[in-house]
């Protein structure tokens, strides 16, 4: 693996690497386990991830889809469980990120979270603030068509308060009001588990994202799949829409 983490160092890498962690309940149903158990070895297999993306590799931007809106209307046992594994997640972690220089923000509709969640969440992104290696961004209870539905209330609030010019209310002023706001767009959208699908994740800012379905369920995804995911990356050629030789 050492190999390839140097060739791929040597390359271009995204500055922002967004992943939907899913195949969780697949896995333990493959072993005649509760999909709990799935949820908590994809907790691992995050950890180890992040561990991995902090220390090893200069991708300032990293971003984990672990709860989305529409995942509260799983059954309330599983809910659960899976508020009590991130607020676990973040209790144990909290004094590596901070030593790793890992800094935390949370995206989402945090007011439907249990206030204990919220409490430690808050305190995760205030003991973090100084982390400058790899911001670390966790959509929890997100869903991009919620965010952009707030956003755009924002605006039109701003418009009717005379805050904002009608003519002001462009590409900018919509991802200003984003939660991802500061944040650039992901270069790279990883999805396991082989569902070829967004489910409702950053619809506006994947625009020109690269996307990657790997086939692997979450609690299986290493470090060096996550390396042959970005060596595959660096294979592309992105356009943005121009013909090559046009210019930049
Ligand atoms: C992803 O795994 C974790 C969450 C969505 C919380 P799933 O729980 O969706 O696992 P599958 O897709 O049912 O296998
Ligand atoms: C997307 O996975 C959300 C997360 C990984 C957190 P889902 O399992 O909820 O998505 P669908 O239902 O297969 O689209
Ligand atoms: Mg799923």
């Amino acid at each position: 693996m050492s190999t390839l983490l140097e060739r791929v160092s040597a390359g271009a890498l995204p500055r922002h690497v967004a992943i939907i962690m899913d195949g969780n309940g697949r896995w333990a149903e493959a072993r005649g386990l509760p999909r709990t158990a799935g949820h908590q070895a994809g907790a691992l297999a995050a950890e180890r991830l992040i561990r991995f993306a902090g220390t090893r590799l200069p991708i300032p931007y990293l971003t984990l889809f672990a709860f989305s809106s529409e995942n509260w209307a799983r059954p309330q046992a599983e809910v659960a469980f899976l508020m009590n594994l991130l607020a676990d997640f973040l209790r144990a972690r909290l004094a590596e990120f901070v030593e790793a220089g890992v800094r935390l923000r949370v995206i989402g509709d945090l007011e439907r979270l249990p206030a204990s969640l919220r409490d430690l969440i808050e305190n995760g992104v205030a003991a973090t603030a100084a982390g400058d290696r790899l911001q670390l961004t966790i959509a929890l209870s997100y869903g991009a068509r919620q965010e952009l539905a707030a956003a755009a209330r924002r605006i039109a609030s701003d418009v009717a308060a005379g805050r904002l010019e009608l003519s002001e209310v462009g590409e900018e002023a919509i991802a200003d009001q984003l939660e991802t706001s500061g944040i650039p767009d992901p270069d790279l959208v990883i999805r396991t588990s082989g569902e070829e699908r967004l489910s409702n994740f950053l619809l506006w800012q994947v625009a020109y994202a690269e996307l990657r379905f790997a086939d692997v369920l979450w609690p299986d995804f290493t470090p060096a799949e996550y390396l042959r995911t970005l060596a595959a990356y660096q294979t592309r050629k992105r356009r943005f829409g121009t013909v090559e030789g046009s210019g930049e």
